[in-house]
């Protein structure tokens, strides 16, 4: 899926009339400040419903238009040594999310950014608090864990090249799940205004795309809007090209993949060693559940027929997500040959 940036991106912010230069690290330290005086002296009243409910309501473009004309975007500058700037660009590309960044764009996210090292065990972002920032991992492992009912569950475990926090600045909302650091991760962690000003279109248009996809996977019918929600954050996206074996049978199960685009064959091996053909997998379809609900061996080879782009889920978080679905799966596989 290509990144194209939407109206939230650089070129629209720059359109603003008054630009400022970039700012240093002491400057923005000093005028965050100040932002912070003329936020609570020149902003309107918020709504009644700002305060009320857990999620905090939109602001009205009327009542603050006077005051969102001087908000001009403006570029933040954290000091980077050359070593850091090539880790943060090499990690930049590994991410989904910023690989698309024209040059421009990609040096405003590089300077905005800043490094973060975190021990084993902290817990960067606690379910509920409200949200300033995002962060994208250069090393380390983290675990992400939502509460459903009362009890904490892991529903993603993230590594290289992942980001998260995202949520709460896309959707102005409070943090919906717990971060913690597995062992030591180094971090960098980008503000939101920023976020906002140049990958926010992006990265709503990516999500309304898996949003329209998993509507058209009819075995995910029964699931909500938010576990949907839940479910973008927690799929992995990787291609294959036709011919590459995506499970192979005998094999441990470890995945569950839903297939976006392309076409796949299952074949079974029989115990006269002779493969048979066994069902073909198109847009919306699903694979290797069986392995993962009866905690066997995969059942049957996936081949793909052409070049393929699938969206993979790790065992953990299949069973903490889509546990409502297993009966429905075990019913349907009792079709196969
Ligand atoms: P945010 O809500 O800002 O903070 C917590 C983060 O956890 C969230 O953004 C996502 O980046 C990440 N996350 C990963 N998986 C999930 C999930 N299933 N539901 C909600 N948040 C998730
Ligand atoms: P799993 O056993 O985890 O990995 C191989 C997958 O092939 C299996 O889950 C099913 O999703 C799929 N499959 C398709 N047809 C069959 C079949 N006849 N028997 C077993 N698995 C099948």
């Amino acid at each position: 899926m290509e990144a194209k940036l939407g109206p939230s991106s650089a070129a629209a912010a720059s359109a603003d009339p008054a630009p400022k230069s970039a700012r240093t690290d002491e400057e923005e330290s000093e005028e965050e400040d100040e932002d912070d005086d003329v936020d609570m002296d020149d902003m309107p009243p918020p709504p009644a419903s700002y305060t009320q409910g857990k999620q905090r309501a939109s602001v009205s473009a009327e009542a603050y238009g006077d005051w969102n004309k001087v908000q001009a975007f403006v570029p933040i500058v954290h000091e980077k040594t050359e070593d850091q700037k090539a880790r943060l660009t090499s990690v930049l590309k590994m991410s989904f999310l910023f690989s698309s960044l024209d040059q421009a764009n990609m040096d405003i996210i590089v300077n905005a950014m800043v490094e973060k090292t975190f021990p084993a065990g902290e817990r960067i972002i606690k379910e509920g608090d409200d949200g300033e920032c995002m962060y994208v991992i250069e090393r380390g492992t983290l675990e992400c864990m939502k509460s459903i009912s009362g009890v904490e569950k892991v529903v993603k475990t993230c590594g290289a090249g992942d980001f998260f926090g995202e949520l709460a600045l896309l959707y102005n909302c409070p943090r919906a799940a717990s971060v913690e650091a597995k062992d030591e991760s180094v971090l960098w962690q980008l503000d939101g205004k920023t976020f906002n000003a140049i990958v926010k279109g992006a990265s709503m248009k990516k999500r309304e795309m898996l949003e329209q996809f998993l509507k058209e996977v009819p075995i995910l019918e029964t699931l909500g809007t938010t576990d949907k929600h839940g479910l973008i954050d927690s799929l992995h996206k990787e291609m294959f090209a036709a011919g590459a074996t995506v499970i192979k049978q005998g094999d441990t199960a470890n995945r569950f993949y839903l297939v976006e685009t392309g076409e796949l064959t299952a074949s079974k091996s029989g115990s006269d060693g002779v493969s048979k053909d066994v069902l073909n997998y198109k847009r919306g379809d699903y694979f290797g559940e069986l392995g993962l609900i009866k905690a066997e061996g995969r059942a049957a080879t996936v081949v793909a027929n052409t070049s393929c782009e699938l969206l993979w889920l790790d065992i953990k978080t299949f069973k903490s997500m889509l546990a409502s679905l297993e009966d429905l799966m075990i019913t349907k596989s009792a079709e196969y040959v």
